[in-house]
C-alpha cells in the first residue's frame, strides 16, 4: 500500500466511533449502596458493548456478567442499611442551638465527619489490599472513579505509575471540592453548597453563609481527608507523593448525577455532563400481588411514603411517628409505607399499609400513584420527576435538604424539615401536593427533564468512550483549573488598575493645580496693575 493510502486507513480507525473492547477500571471506595447503584449501569452498559471492565466496590454484581470482573470491598469497612438512628435528630441542646446559622454550621460539620472518618479509615485497609493492587498496576484506556469523600485512589494510581485517563462520577451534587479538578466556575453567589437549603437564587445572609461554607468545606477536605489519606500512603509506601490537590487536577472528565430541571443551574465546562436518570430502569416489572390489589382497589389514588434505605425508620420517635399517622390518617387517598418493621405481606392500619420494602420506581409510575412523600435523597427525586409525581420533601441531612429546596423552587415539591415537623405542616404540604395544579406542574415539570438530545445512560456511554478514543489528546477542562487564586479572582489586574488609576488621578491632580496656580498667578498679576 502507498504511504498515502497507509495514512488514511489509520486516520479512518482513529476517528470511527467505535471503540472495541477497550480495558475499564471502576473505583468505588465508598460503602454507600447509592452512590454506586447510579453508575453499575453504565460500568453494565460497557461490558455489554464489548469492553473488558473490572470494578472494585463494595458490592460486587449479584449475578456476575460475561466482560465483568469484581473486586470486593466487602469486610473491609462496615456497610450501615437502614441503619441511621433517628433519635439523633431530636437532641437540640447546648449554646451553639442558640443561634440557628452555627447550629446549622455545626450539625452540617457533625455531618461530614462521618465521611472523613470512613475515607481515611478505608484508605488504610486499601493500601494493603493485594487483589488492589494488582489491579491497579494494569494498564486500563479509562479509570471512571467515585469523585466523593476519598482521594486515596488517586494516591494509589501515583505510587503504581497508572497513567490512564480518568473520568470523576458523582452520585450527588457535586461537593464544593470538585469544581477547581476540571476549572469548573462554582461562584458561591448562585451556586449553592450541596449541604444547605438554599437554591441558586440567594439573599445577602445566604450568600455570606454559602461563600463561608465553600470556603471551609475545601480547606476541610483537604486537613480532614486528602492531609492524612497522602500521609498513609506516604508512610506505607516510603515514597514522596504529591499533593492530592495536584492530582486531583487532572480528571479528563466529570459526570454528575444530576440535571438542571431539577438541580438548577450553574456554569458548566465541557467537561462536566450532567447524566441525571442514568440509574432508571424504565421497564415495568410486575408488582408484588398485595400492592397491587391494594392500589387496584383505591379510589382516591395513593401516596407513596419512603425514607430511603439508609433511615431506619423504626426509629422515629413515637411523638413524630404519630403527627405522621395523624396526618395521613385524615386523607381520603390510601398511603404505602416502606416500613422495615412490618409483616411480610404488610401491616394494614386504617389507610395506611406499611411494607418492608417496595419497589419504588415501578410504583411511582403506576397511573393510582399520585404523590411521594420521601427523605429527599437524590435517587428518589430522580425517580420522582422522571415519573412526574409531586413530592412532599422530608429532609434529614447531607445533600437531601437542598434537594428538597431545589426540587420546590422547580415547583412540584413542598419541603417539612424533618426537625420542624408539625402534623400542621404535614397536612398543609399534603394539600399543596395533591392539588390539581401542583399534579399538572408536576407532570409539566417532568416532561421537561425528561426532554435531551439522548437518554442520560446513552450519553454517559458517549462520553466515556469519547475519553478512550482520545485520551489526555482531547482535554476538556477550563483553563481555571491550572490558574493560581489571584489570576482567577483577577486579583494582579484589579491592582495594575487600581495602580493605574491612581497614576492618572495624581498626574491630573499636579496639572490641575499647575493650571490653578498659572490662573491665580496671572490673576493675582493682573490685579496688582
Ligand atoms: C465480551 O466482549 C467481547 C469482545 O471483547 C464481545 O465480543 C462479547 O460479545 C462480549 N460479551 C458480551 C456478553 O457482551
Ligand atoms: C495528567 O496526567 C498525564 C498522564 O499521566 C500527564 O501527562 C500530565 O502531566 C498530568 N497533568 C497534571 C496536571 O498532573
Ligand atoms: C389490578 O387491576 C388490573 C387492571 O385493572 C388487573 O389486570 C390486575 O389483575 C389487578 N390486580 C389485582 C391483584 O387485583
Amino acid at each position: 500500500m502507498p504511504p498515502k493510502l497507509i495514512l488514511s486507513v489509520l486516520l479512518l480507525c482513529a476517528f470511527s466511533n467505535d471503540v472495541h473492547s477497550a480495558r475499564v477500571l471502576g473505583l468505588f471506595p465508598h460503602t454507600g449502596k447509592s452512590h454506586q447503584m447510579v453508575f453499575e449501569p453504565l460500568l453494565r452498559t460497557l461490558a455489554e458493548r464489548g469492553h473488558q471492565v473490572t470494578t472494585v466496590s463494595f458490592f460486587p454484581l449479584k449475578d456476575p456478567i460475561e466482560n465483568y470482573t469484581d473486586i470486593s470491598l466487602e469486610g473491609i469497612y462496615e456497610i450501615r442499611l437502614e441503619s441511621l438512628d433517628l433519635s439523633m435528630f431530636e437532641t437540640t441542646s447546648g449554646i451553639l442551638s442558640k443561634i440557628p446559622v452555627l447550629n446549622r454550621i455545626s450539625r452540617q460539620l457533625s455531618e461530614f465527619q462521618p465521611l472523613a472518618d470512613a475515607a481515611v479509615s478505608i484508605c488504610e485497609e486499601l493500601k494493603t489490599l493485594s487483589p488492589l493492587a494488582d489491579a491497579l498496576k494494569r494498564e486500563y484506556d479509562v479509570i471512571l472513579m467515585e469523585n466523593f469523600n476519598s482521594d486515596c485512589m488517586l494516591g494509589l494510581l501515583h505510587v503504581y505509575g497508572n497513567t490512564a485517563p480518568k473520568v470523576a462520577l458523582s452520585s450527588c451534587n457535586l461537593v464544593p471540592w470538585s469544581a477547581n479538578r476540571i476549572g469548573l466556575p462554582d461562584n458561591p453567589a448562585y451556586v449553592p453548597f450541596v449541604s444547605t437549603s438554599f437554591t441558586t437564587r440567594m439573599t445577602f445572609a445566604q450568600r455570606l453563609e454559602n461563600t463561608f461554607l465553600n470556603i471551609l468545606y475545601k480547606a476541610w477536605f483537604y486537613y480532614k481527608v486528602q492531609a492524612k489519606e497522602r500521609a498513609i500512603l506516604e508512610k506505607h509506601f516510603r515514597t514522596n507523593i504529591p499533593d492530592l490537590r495536584i492530582l486531583a487536577k487532572n480528571y479528563s472528565l466529570m459526570l454528575v448525577n444530576t440535571f438542571h430541571t431539577l438541580n438548577g443551574i450553574r456554569p458548566m465546562v465541557p467537561a462536566l455532563v450532567e447524566v441525571g436518570g442514568m440509574h432508571l430502569d424504565h421497564s415495568r416489572k410486575a408488582l408484588p400481588h398485595y400492592i397491587e390489589r391494594f392500589l387496584n382497589e383505591s379510589e382516591h389514588g395513593v401516596i407513596l411514603l419512603s425514607f430511603g434505605s439508609l433511615i431506619k425508620t423504626a426509629t422515629i420517635p413515637k411523638y413524630k411517628e404519630d403527627i405522621i399517622v395523624n396526618a395521613l390518617s385524615k386523607l381520603k387517598q390510601r398511603v404505602i409505607w416502606k416500613y422495615e418493621n412490618s409483616g411480610e405481606e404488610g401491616t394494614l392500619t386504617g389507610n395506611i399499609l406499611r411494607v418492608k420494602w417496595l419497589p419504588q420506581y415501578e410504583l411511582l409510575q403506576h397511573k393510582k400513584i399520585i404523590a411521594f412523600i420521601a427523605h429527599g435523597g437524590l435517587l428518589g427525586m430522580t425517580e420522582a420527576i422522571s415519573a412526574g409525581k409531586p413530592m412532599v420533601v422530608v429532609p434529614f441531612f447531607g445533600d437531601q435538604p437542598a434537594n428538597g429546596a431545589a426540587a420546590a423552587a422547580a415547583g412540584f415539591a413542598k419541603v417539612v424539615p424533618y426537625m420542624e415537623l408539625t402534623e400542621k405542616a404535614l397536612t398543609e404540604a399534603l394539600d399543596f401536593v395533591l392539588s390539581a395544579e401542583t399534579r399538572v406542574k408536576a407532570r409539566l415539570v417532568s416532561s421537561i427533564w425528561l426532554d435531551r438530545q439522548a437518554d442520560p445512560l446513552e450519553t454517559a456511554v458517549y462520553w466515556t468512550e469519547r475519553v478512550i478514543r482520545w485520551g489526555h489528546a482531547a482535554p476538556l477542562h477550563s483553563a481555571s483549573r491550572d490558574m493560581p487564586f489571584y489570576q482567577l479572582a483577577l486579583l494582579d489586574v484589579i491592582a495594575a488598575f487600581t495602580v493605574a488609576i491612581l497614576i492618572l488621578v495624581t498626574l491630573l491632580w499636579f496639572i490641575l493645580s499647575a493650571v490653578y496656580r498659572l490662573v491665580f498667578s496671572k490673576e493675582n498679576k493682573l490685579k496688582m496693575h
